[in-house]
Protein backbone atom coordinates (compact mmCIF):
# COMPACT_ATOMS: atom_id res chain seq x y z
CA UNK A 1 0.00 0.00 0.00
CA UNK A 2 2.81 2.52 1.38
CA UNK A 3 4.59 1.37 -2.06
CA UNK A 4 1.93 1.82 -4.23
CA UNK A 5 1.70 5.45 -2.67
CA UNK A 6 5.05 6.08 -2.98
CA UNK A 7 4.86 5.72 -6.58
CA UNK A 8 1.53 8.02 -7.24
CA UNK A 9 3.87 10.38 -5.57
CA UNK A 10 6.50 9.94 -7.88
CA UNK A 11 4.29 10.05 -10.78
CA UNK A 12 2.86 13.02 -9.74
CA UNK A 13 6.64 15.12 -9.19
CA UNK A 14 7.68 13.31 -12.72
CA UNK A 15 4.30 14.91 -14.46
CA UNK A 16 4.63 18.44 -12.42
CA UNK A 17 8.60 18.35 -13.92
CA UNK A 18 7.89 17.73 -17.30
CA UNK A 19 4.85 20.20 -17.15
CA UNK A 20 7.29 22.86 -16.16
CA UNK A 21 9.38 22.23 -18.79
CA UNK A 22 7.43 21.72 -21.56
CA UNK A 23 6.46 25.26 -20.57
CA UNK A 24 9.64 27.14 -20.04
CA UNK A 25 10.07 24.95 -23.66
CA UNK A 26 7.12 26.87 -25.60
CA UNK A 27 8.49 30.31 -23.87
CA UNK A 28 12.01 29.44 -25.37
CA UNK A 29 10.35 28.68 -28.61
CA UNK A 30 7.92 31.71 -28.69
CA UNK A 31 10.73 34.23 -27.85
CA UNK A 32 13.09 32.50 -30.59
CA UNK A 33 10.43 33.46 -33.26
CA UNK A 34 10.75 36.73 -32.18
CA UNK A 35 14.18 37.31 -31.49
CA UNK A 36 14.21 35.46 -35.09
CA UNK A 37 12.09 38.64 -36.39
CA UNK A 38 13.97 40.98 -34.71
CA UNK A 39 16.87 40.09 -36.49
CA UNK A 40 19.67 39.40 -33.50
CA UNK A 41 19.16 35.21 -32.65
CA UNK A 42 22.81 35.27 -31.24
CA UNK A 43 22.22 37.72 -28.97
CA UNK A 44 18.88 36.29 -27.98
CA UNK A 45 20.22 33.17 -27.55
CA UNK A 46 22.95 34.20 -25.27
CA UNK A 47 20.46 35.52 -23.16
CA UNK A 48 18.39 32.59 -21.84
CA UNK A 49 21.05 31.05 -19.74
CA UNK A 50 21.61 33.84 -17.51
CA UNK A 51 17.78 34.88 -17.39
CA UNK A 52 16.62 31.68 -16.80
CA UNK A 53 19.25 29.96 -14.46
CA UNK A 54 19.21 33.40 -12.29
CA UNK A 55 15.61 33.40 -11.91
CA UNK A 56 14.63 36.92 -10.38
CA UNK A 57 17.95 38.61 -10.59
CA UNK A 58 17.83 38.60 -14.59
CA UNK A 59 20.16 42.00 -15.68
CA UNK A 60 22.99 40.28 -13.71
CA UNK A 61 23.96 38.08 -16.04
CA UNK A 62 27.00 37.68 -18.02
CA UNK A 63 24.61 37.04 -20.81
CA UNK A 64 22.80 40.11 -20.55
CA UNK A 65 25.67 42.18 -20.52
CA UNK A 66 27.23 40.33 -23.71
CA UNK A 67 23.69 40.66 -25.49
CA UNK A 68 20.88 42.88 -25.73
CA UNK A 69 20.84 44.97 -22.09
CA UNK A 70 17.01 46.73 -23.76
CA UNK A 71 15.48 43.98 -25.64
CA UNK A 72 14.42 41.98 -22.55
CA UNK A 73 11.97 44.24 -20.91
CA UNK A 74 11.19 44.95 -17.03
CA UNK A 75 9.53 41.89 -15.87
CA UNK A 76 6.67 43.92 -14.23
CA UNK A 77 5.14 44.02 -18.39
CA UNK A 78 4.56 40.40 -18.10
CA UNK A 79 2.18 40.66 -15.40
CA UNK A 80 -0.23 42.03 -17.62
CA UNK A 81 0.86 39.62 -20.25
CA UNK A 82 0.04 35.71 -20.71
CA UNK A 83 2.88 34.12 -21.94
CA UNK A 84 1.45 33.65 -25.98
CA UNK A 85 0.49 37.41 -25.87
CA UNK A 86 4.30 38.46 -24.75
CA UNK A 87 5.08 42.03 -26.76
CA UNK A 88 8.06 41.16 -28.69
CA UNK A 89 10.58 42.75 -26.69
CA UNK A 90 9.67 40.46 -23.56
CA UNK A 91 10.98 37.43 -22.69
CA UNK A 92 9.51 35.10 -22.17
CA UNK A 93 11.54 33.06 -20.13
CA UNK A 94 12.02 35.58 -17.60
CA UNK A 95 7.86 35.83 -16.93
CA UNK A 96 8.14 32.20 -16.50
CA UNK A 97 9.98 32.88 -13.97
CA UNK A 98 8.87 35.78 -12.71
CA UNK A 99 5.47 34.19 -12.17
CA UNK A 100 6.74 31.73 -10.02
CA UNK A 101 8.62 34.23 -8.02
CA UNK A 102 5.51 36.38 -7.67
CA UNK A 103 3.59 33.21 -6.41
CA UNK A 104 5.93 32.68 -3.56
CA UNK A 105 5.34 36.15 -2.76
CA UNK A 106 2.03 35.81 -2.52
CA UNK A 107 2.11 32.99 0.26
CA UNK A 108 3.95 35.06 2.68
CA UNK A 109 2.62 36.21 5.29
CA UNK A 110 0.99 39.89 5.06
CA UNK A 111 2.23 42.34 7.44
CA UNK A 112 0.25 42.68 10.62
CA UNK A 113 -0.38 45.79 12.68
CA UNK A 114 -0.15 44.89 15.83
CA UNK A 115 -2.64 47.17 18.66
CA UNK A 116 -1.81 47.08 22.05
CA UNK A 117 -4.17 48.27 25.01
CA UNK A 118 -4.37 47.53 29.06
CA UNK A 119 -7.98 47.26 30.26
CA UNK A 120 -8.29 47.85 33.89
CA UNK A 121 -11.37 48.17 36.08
CA UNK A 122 -15.05 48.48 34.03
CA UNK A 123 -13.31 48.73 30.71
CA UNK A 124 -14.96 45.73 29.24
CA UNK A 125 -17.58 47.24 26.95
CA UNK A 126 -15.06 50.36 26.04
CA UNK A 127 -12.35 48.18 25.14
CA UNK A 128 -14.63 46.17 22.72
CA UNK A 129 -15.53 49.18 20.96
CA UNK A 130 -12.31 49.72 20.72
CA UNK A 131 -11.26 47.14 19.20
CA UNK A 132 -14.72 46.71 16.88
CA UNK A 133 -14.00 50.54 15.46
CA UNK A 134 -10.55 49.18 14.26
CA UNK A 135 -11.74 45.72 13.42
CA UNK A 136 -14.24 47.63 11.19
CA UNK A 137 -12.27 50.01 9.05
CA UNK A 138 -9.30 48.37 9.04
CA UNK A 139 -7.62 46.70 5.80
CA UNK A 140 -4.36 44.78 6.75
CA UNK A 141 -4.87 42.20 9.57
CA UNK A 142 -4.75 43.01 13.01
CA UNK A 143 -2.68 41.61 15.65
CA UNK A 144 -4.38 42.70 19.40
CA UNK A 145 -2.55 42.50 22.51
CA UNK A 146 -4.95 42.90 25.48
CA UNK A 147 -3.44 43.14 28.73
CA UNK A 148 -6.19 42.84 31.62
CA UNK A 149 -6.71 42.21 35.51
CA UNK A 150 -7.37 38.52 35.70
CA UNK A 151 -11.60 38.69 36.10
CA UNK A 152 -11.60 40.32 32.70
CA UNK A 153 -9.58 37.64 31.17
CA UNK A 154 -12.92 35.25 30.29
CA UNK A 155 -15.22 37.88 29.34
CA UNK A 156 -12.64 39.40 26.87
CA UNK A 157 -12.20 36.00 25.38
CA UNK A 158 -15.94 35.22 25.19
CA UNK A 159 -16.85 38.43 23.64
CA UNK A 160 -13.02 38.29 20.89
CA UNK A 161 -14.22 34.44 20.52
CA UNK A 162 -17.30 35.15 18.83
CA UNK A 163 -15.93 37.33 16.55
CA UNK A 164 -13.57 34.85 15.28
CA UNK A 165 -15.51 34.69 11.68
CA UNK A 166 -14.22 38.11 10.98
CA UNK A 167 -10.53 36.10 10.53
CA UNK A 168 -8.67 39.74 9.88
CA UNK A 169 -7.54 39.77 13.25
CA UNK A 170 -5.69 37.20 16.04
CA UNK A 171 -5.35 38.26 19.87
CA UNK A 172 -3.67 37.31 23.04
CA UNK A 173 -4.85 38.00 26.77
CA UNK A 174 -1.63 38.95 29.12
CA UNK A 175 -1.86 39.00 32.89
CA UNK A 176 -0.83 42.60 34.08
CA UNK A 177 2.71 41.68 34.32
CA UNK A 178 6.15 43.40 35.11
CA UNK A 179 9.52 41.88 33.68
CA UNK A 180 10.87 39.78 36.70
CA UNK A 181 13.66 41.62 37.92
CA UNK A 182 12.04 44.16 40.13
CA UNK A 183 8.67 43.46 39.54
CA UNK A 184 7.94 43.51 43.45
CA UNK A 185 9.00 46.88 43.95
CA UNK A 186 6.95 48.57 40.40
CA UNK A 187 3.76 47.05 41.72
CA UNK A 188 4.61 48.73 44.88
CA UNK A 189 5.81 51.87 43.59
CA UNK A 190 3.14 52.69 41.03
CA UNK A 191 -0.54 51.73 40.02
CA UNK A 192 0.20 48.23 38.22
CA UNK A 193 -2.27 49.00 35.34
CA UNK A 194 -1.09 52.42 34.98
CA UNK A 195 2.37 51.76 34.47
CA UNK A 196 1.74 48.34 32.26
CA UNK A 197 2.32 50.39 29.14
CA UNK A 198 5.92 51.80 29.65
CA UNK A 199 6.69 47.98 29.97
CA UNK A 200 5.72 46.92 26.90
CA UNK A 201 8.68 46.76 24.28
CA UNK A 202 10.68 44.51 27.15
CA UNK A 203 7.45 42.68 27.18
CA UNK A 204 6.77 41.97 23.75
CA UNK A 205 10.43 41.04 22.50
CA UNK A 206 8.94 39.51 19.55
CA UNK A 207 7.18 42.79 18.21
CA UNK A 208 9.07 45.30 16.07
CA UNK A 209 6.01 47.79 15.72
CA UNK A 210 2.73 48.46 17.88
CA UNK A 211 0.16 51.07 18.47
CA UNK A 212 -0.60 51.63 22.17
CA UNK A 213 -4.22 53.21 22.88
CA UNK A 214 -6.34 53.65 25.92
CA UNK A 215 -9.56 52.17 26.22
CA UNK A 216 -11.22 54.88 25.53
CA UNK A 217 -10.03 55.37 22.04
CA UNK A 218 -12.38 55.13 18.76
CA UNK A 219 -10.88 54.30 15.22
CA UNK A 220 -12.88 56.95 13.03
CA UNK A 221 -10.71 55.79 10.05
CA UNK A 222 -8.26 52.58 9.28
CA UNK A 223 -5.43 51.52 11.80
CA UNK A 224 -3.66 51.50 7.81
CA UNK A 225 -3.62 55.13 8.25
CA UNK A 226 -1.67 55.82 11.48
CA UNK A 227 0.47 52.54 10.98
CA UNK A 228 1.89 54.26 7.51
CA UNK A 229 3.55 56.75 10.22
CA UNK A 230 6.12 54.62 11.07
CA UNK A 231 7.14 54.77 7.39
CA UNK A 232 8.09 58.43 7.94
CA UNK A 233 10.11 58.06 10.84
CA UNK A 234 13.39 59.36 10.72
CA UNK A 235 16.47 58.01 11.38
CA UNK A 236 15.94 58.92 15.41
CA UNK A 237 12.38 58.74 15.74
CA UNK A 238 11.50 55.80 17.73
CA UNK A 239 8.10 56.51 18.82
CA UNK A 240 5.17 59.01 17.86
CA UNK A 241 2.25 60.97 19.95
CA UNK A 242 0.15 64.05 19.73
CA UNK A 243 0.58 67.10 21.59
CA UNK A 244 -1.23 67.07 25.15
CA UNK A 245 -2.64 70.77 24.15
CA UNK A 246 -2.82 73.40 21.37
CA UNK A 247 -3.35 76.19 23.00
CA UNK A 248 -1.27 76.43 25.43
CA UNK A 249 -2.86 79.14 28.10
CA UNK A 250 -5.06 75.94 28.97
CA UNK A 251 -2.02 73.85 28.57
CA UNK A 252 -1.55 71.52 32.10
CA UNK A 253 2.19 70.99 31.60
CA UNK A 254 3.16 74.19 31.11
CA UNK A 255 1.10 76.22 33.75
CA UNK A 256 1.31 73.44 36.55
CA UNK A 257 4.14 70.56 36.11
CA UNK A 258 6.70 69.94 38.75
CA UNK A 259 8.85 68.21 36.39
CA UNK A 260 10.52 68.68 32.67
CA UNK A 261 7.71 67.77 29.89
CA UNK A 262 8.39 67.74 25.95
CA UNK A 263 7.86 71.05 24.13
CA UNK A 264 5.50 73.15 24.70
CA UNK A 265 3.01 71.75 26.05
CA UNK A 266 3.73 68.06 26.44
CA UNK A 267 2.47 64.99 24.88
CA UNK A 268 -0.59 63.03 25.20
CA UNK A 269 0.23 59.35 25.79
CA UNK A 270 -3.48 58.42 24.68
CA UNK A 271 -2.38 57.28 21.05
CA UNK A 272 1.47 56.12 20.89
CA UNK A 273 2.80 54.41 17.87
CA UNK A 274 5.88 53.07 19.05
CA UNK A 275 9.15 51.34 16.96
CA UNK A 276 9.52 49.18 19.88
CA UNK A 277 13.07 47.63 17.79
CA UNK A 278 14.95 51.27 17.79
CA UNK A 279 13.28 51.65 21.32
CA UNK A 280 15.11 48.88 22.74
CA UNK A 281 18.17 49.35 20.87
CA UNK A 282 18.34 53.58 21.75
CA UNK A 283 20.48 54.62 24.60
CA UNK A 284 18.64 57.56 26.26
CA UNK A 285 20.12 60.94 27.50
CA UNK A 286 18.87 61.83 31.49
CA UNK A 287 19.14 63.93 33.97
CA UNK A 288 20.31 60.86 36.62
CA UNK A 289 23.51 59.85 35.67
CA UNK A 290 26.46 61.09 32.64
CA UNK A 291 25.67 57.52 30.90
CA UNK A 292 22.78 56.96 28.90
CA UNK A 293 20.63 54.28 29.43
CA UNK A 294 18.48 51.66 27.39
CA UNK A 295 14.86 51.17 27.89
CA UNK A 296 14.56 48.86 30.59
CA UNK A 297 17.23 50.52 33.05
CA UNK A 298 15.86 53.97 32.51
CA UNK A 299 12.51 53.53 34.46
CA UNK A 300 13.23 52.81 37.43
CA UNK A 301 15.59 55.48 38.59
CA UNK A 302 13.73 57.81 36.71
CA UNK A 303 10.51 57.12 39.05
CA UNK A 304 12.18 56.78 42.31
CA UNK A 305 13.56 60.56 41.39
CA UNK A 306 10.19 61.64 40.41
CA UNK A 307 7.48 59.72 41.93
CA UNK A 308 6.87 62.97 44.30
CA UNK A 309 6.38 65.08 41.63
CA UNK A 310 4.39 63.38 38.73
CA UNK A 311 0.54 63.67 38.48
CA UNK A 312 -0.18 61.62 35.14
CA UNK A 313 1.95 58.56 35.85
CA UNK A 314 3.33 56.79 32.79
CA UNK A 315 2.38 60.19 30.44
CA UNK A 316 4.76 61.88 32.92
CA UNK A 317 7.28 59.52 32.62
CA UNK A 318 7.28 59.35 28.97
CA UNK A 319 7.13 63.21 28.41
CA UNK A 320 10.56 63.50 30.98
CA UNK A 321 11.87 61.01 28.62
CA UNK A 322 11.41 63.06 25.43
CA UNK A 323 12.29 66.39 26.56
CA UNK A 324 15.89 65.01 27.16
CA UNK A 325 16.01 62.91 23.92
CA UNK A 326 13.62 65.33 21.95
CA UNK A 327 15.16 64.13 18.44
CA UNK A 328 13.16 60.44 19.18
CA UNK A 329 9.79 61.85 19.07
CA UNK A 330 7.33 61.89 16.30
CA UNK A 331 4.65 64.38 16.74
CA UNK A 332 1.62 63.67 14.59
CA UNK A 333 -1.55 66.47 14.66
CA UNK A 334 -4.50 66.35 17.25
CA UNK A 335 -7.24 65.09 15.11
CA UNK A 336 -5.04 61.38 15.69
CA UNK A 337 -5.92 62.35 19.32
CA UNK A 338 -9.07 64.04 19.99
CA UNK A 339 -10.31 64.80 23.01
CA UNK A 340 -12.62 67.04 25.40
CA UNK A 341 -9.45 69.69 25.63
CA UNK A 342 -10.17 70.12 21.72
CA UNK A 343 -13.36 71.40 21.88
CA UNK A 344 -15.12 72.21 25.70
CA UNK A 345 -13.85 75.58 25.61
CA UNK A 346 -13.91 76.60 21.83
CA UNK A 347 -12.32 74.76 19.41
CA UNK A 348 -8.30 74.88 19.09
CA UNK A 349 -7.70 71.66 16.88
CA UNK A 350 -7.21 72.84 13.77
CA UNK A 351 -6.24 69.98 11.57
CA UNK A 352 -9.39 68.49 12.81
CA UNK A 353 -11.61 71.21 11.88
CA UNK A 354 -10.02 71.14 8.12
CA UNK A 355 -10.39 67.27 7.87
CA UNK A 356 -12.01 65.52 10.56
CA UNK A 357 -11.51 63.64 13.31
CA UNK A 358 -9.44 60.70 12.95
CA UNK A 359 -8.88 59.32 15.95
CA UNK A 360 -11.48 60.03 19.04
CA UNK A 361 -10.04 59.94 22.38
CA UNK A 362 -13.37 60.33 25.20
CA UNK A 363 -10.69 60.83 28.29
CA UNK A 364 -12.41 62.28 31.56
CA UNK A 365 -15.12 59.04 31.11
CA UNK A 366 -17.00 61.71 28.50
CA UNK A 367 -18.70 58.48 26.95
CA UNK A 368 -20.31 57.48 30.60
CA UNK A 369 -21.69 60.86 31.65
CA UNK A 370 -23.74 63.45 29.85
CA UNK A 371 -20.93 65.91 30.33
CA UNK A 372 -20.26 66.26 26.51
CA UNK A 373 -23.03 64.56 24.63
CA UNK A 374 -20.84 64.63 21.34
CA UNK A 375 -18.89 62.25 22.09
CA UNK A 376 -20.81 59.95 23.49
CA UNK A 377 -23.39 59.72 20.60
CA UNK A 378 -20.57 58.61 18.36
CA UNK A 379 -18.93 55.95 21.37
CA UNK A 380 -22.76 54.83 21.73
CA UNK A 381 -23.50 54.65 17.78
CA UNK A 382 -20.40 52.52 17.36
CA UNK A 383 -20.78 50.41 20.33
CA UNK A 384 -24.29 49.69 19.70
CA UNK A 385 -23.14 48.66 15.73
CA UNK A 386 -22.49 45.25 14.73
CA UNK A 387 -20.13 43.70 11.61
CA UNK A 388 -22.99 43.66 9.72
CA UNK A 389 -22.68 45.46 6.50
CA UNK A 390 -25.79 47.46 6.25
CA UNK A 391 -25.47 48.12 10.01
CA UNK A 392 -21.96 50.32 9.46
CA UNK A 393 -23.83 52.08 6.47
CA UNK A 394 -26.97 52.49 8.51
CA UNK A 395 -25.16 53.81 11.90
CA UNK A 396 -24.43 57.43 10.04
CA UNK A 397 -27.59 59.32 9.93
CA UNK A 398 -29.16 58.41 13.70
CA UNK A 399 -25.55 59.37 14.50
CA UNK A 400 -26.19 63.13 13.03
CA UNK A 401 -29.55 63.57 14.19
CA UNK A 402 -28.24 62.46 18.05
CA UNK A 403 -24.97 64.96 17.02
CA UNK A 404 -27.77 67.75 15.91
CA UNK A 405 -28.88 68.08 19.48
CA UNK A 406 -25.71 68.55 21.29
CA UNK A 407 -25.30 71.87 19.80
CA UNK A 408 -25.64 73.45 22.47
CA UNK A 409 -22.41 72.37 24.13
CA UNK A 410 -19.14 73.85 22.65
CA UNK A 411 -17.97 70.66 21.04
CA UNK A 412 -21.58 70.03 19.77
CA UNK A 413 -21.28 73.24 17.61
CA UNK A 414 -18.89 71.73 15.45
CA UNK A 415 -20.44 68.49 15.23
CA UNK A 416 -19.70 67.69 11.74
CA UNK A 417 -15.71 67.52 12.44
CA UNK A 418 -17.07 64.87 14.48
CA UNK A 419 -18.46 62.90 11.35
CA UNK A 420 -16.22 63.93 8.36
CA UNK A 421 -13.70 61.80 8.41
CA UNK A 422 -16.15 58.78 9.99
CA UNK A 423 -18.70 59.49 7.25
CA UNK A 424 -15.19 59.13 4.35
CA UNK A 425 -14.21 55.70 5.81
CA UNK A 426 -17.78 54.32 5.76
CA UNK A 427 -17.58 54.83 2.26
CA UNK A 428 -14.55 53.57 1.63
CA UNK A 429 -15.46 50.46 3.30
CA UNK A 430 -18.31 49.75 0.90
CA UNK A 431 -16.08 51.14 -2.37
CA UNK A 432 -13.51 48.17 -1.28
CA UNK A 433 -13.86 44.56 -2.78
CA UNK A 434 -16.32 42.52 -0.40
CA UNK A 435 -13.57 39.73 0.48
CA UNK A 436 -11.30 42.64 2.08
CA UNK A 437 -14.10 43.90 3.73
C1 LIG B 1 -4.35 33.75 13.76
O1 LIG B 1 -3.60 32.70 14.35
C2 LIG B 1 -3.89 31.42 13.78
C3 LIG B 1 -3.14 30.38 14.59
O2 LIG B 1 -1.98 30.90 15.15
C4 LIG B 1 -3.49 31.42 12.32
O3 LIG B 1 -3.78 30.18 11.73
C5 LIG B 1 -4.28 32.51 11.59
O4 LIG B 1 -3.87 32.61 10.25
C6 LIG B 1 -4.06 33.86 12.27
N1 LIG B 1 -4.92 34.84 11.64
C7 LIG B 1 -4.50 36.04 11.24
C8 LIG B 1 -5.49 36.94 10.64
O5 LIG B 1 -3.36 36.39 11.38
C1 LIG C 1 9.57 68.42 42.60
O1 LIG C 1 8.82 69.63 42.82
C2 LIG C 1 9.42 70.50 43.76
C3 LIG C 1 8.47 71.65 44.00
O2 LIG C 1 8.13 72.28 42.83
C4 LIG C 1 10.78 70.98 43.22
O3 LIG C 1 11.39 71.86 44.14
C5 LIG C 1 11.64 69.77 42.99
O4 LIG C 1 12.88 70.17 42.40
C6 LIG C 1 10.95 68.77 42.06
N1 LIG C 1 11.73 67.56 41.99
C7 LIG C 1 12.32 67.17 40.87
C8 LIG C 1 13.05 65.88 40.93
O5 LIG C 1 12.25 67.80 39.83
C1 LIG D 1 11.63 49.85 13.07
O1 LIG D 1 13.00 50.13 13.11
C2 LIG D 1 13.83 49.08 12.66
C3 LIG D 1 15.27 49.46 12.93
O2 LIG D 1 15.54 50.74 12.44
C4 LIG D 1 13.53 48.83 11.19
O3 LIG D 1 14.31 47.75 10.72
C5 LIG D 1 12.07 48.48 11.03
O4 LIG D 1 11.74 48.34 9.66
C6 LIG D 1 11.20 49.58 11.63
N1 LIG D 1 9.82 49.15 11.59
C7 LIG D 1 8.87 49.76 10.84
C8 LIG D 1 7.50 49.18 10.87
O5 LIG D 1 9.12 50.74 10.17
C1 LIG E 1 14.21 63.69 13.11
O1 LIG E 1 13.14 64.60 13.39
C2 LIG E 1 13.27 65.24 14.67
C3 LIG E 1 12.01 66.03 14.91
O2 LIG E 1 11.65 66.78 13.82
C4 LIG E 1 14.50 66.10 14.68
O3 LIG E 1 14.64 66.73 15.94
C5 LIG E 1 15.70 65.20 14.43
O4 LIG E 1 16.87 65.99 14.36
C6 LIG E 1 15.51 64.44 13.11
N1 LIG E 1 16.62 63.52 12.96
C7 LIG E 1 17.36 63.49 11.87
C8 LIG E 1 18.45 62.47 11.84
O5 LIG E 1 17.16 64.26 10.94
C1 LIG F 1 -27.87 51.81 21.84
O1 LIG F 1 -28.43 50.70 22.50
C2 LIG F 1 -28.97 51.01 23.76
C3 LIG F 1 -29.40 49.74 24.47
O2 LIG F 1 -29.39 48.66 23.62
C4 LIG F 1 -30.15 51.97 23.56
O3 LIG F 1 -30.73 52.30 24.81
C5 LIG F 1 -29.62 53.24 22.89
O4 LIG F 1 -30.70 54.11 22.59
C6 LIG F 1 -28.87 52.91 21.61
N1 LIG F 1 -28.22 54.14 21.19
C7 LIG F 1 -28.07 54.49 19.91
C8 LIG F 1 -27.39 55.79 19.66
O5 LIG F 1 -28.47 53.79 19.00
Amino acid sequence: MRRYLRVVLLCLACGFCSLLYAFSQLAVSLEEGAADAGGKPQAAAASWPAAGGRGAERGAGPGADAGTPDRCKDFTLCYWNPYWMLPSDVCGMNCFWEAAFRYSLKIQPVEKMHLAVVACGERLEETMTMLKSALIFSIKPLQFHIFAEDQLHDSFKARLDSWSFLQTFNYTLYPITFPSENAAEWKKLFKPCASQRLFLPLILKEVDSLLYVDTDILFLRPVDDIWSLLKKFNSTQIAAMAPEHEEPRIGWYNRFARHPYYGKTGVNSGVMLMNMTRMRRKYFKNDMTPVRLQWGEILMPLLKKYKLNITWGDQDLLNIMFFHNPESLFVFPCQWNYRPDHCIYGSNCQEAEEEGIFILHGNRGVYHDDKQPAFRAVYEALRNCSFEDDNVRSLLKPLELQLQKTVHTYCGKIYKIFIKQLTKSVRDLYDRPPKQR
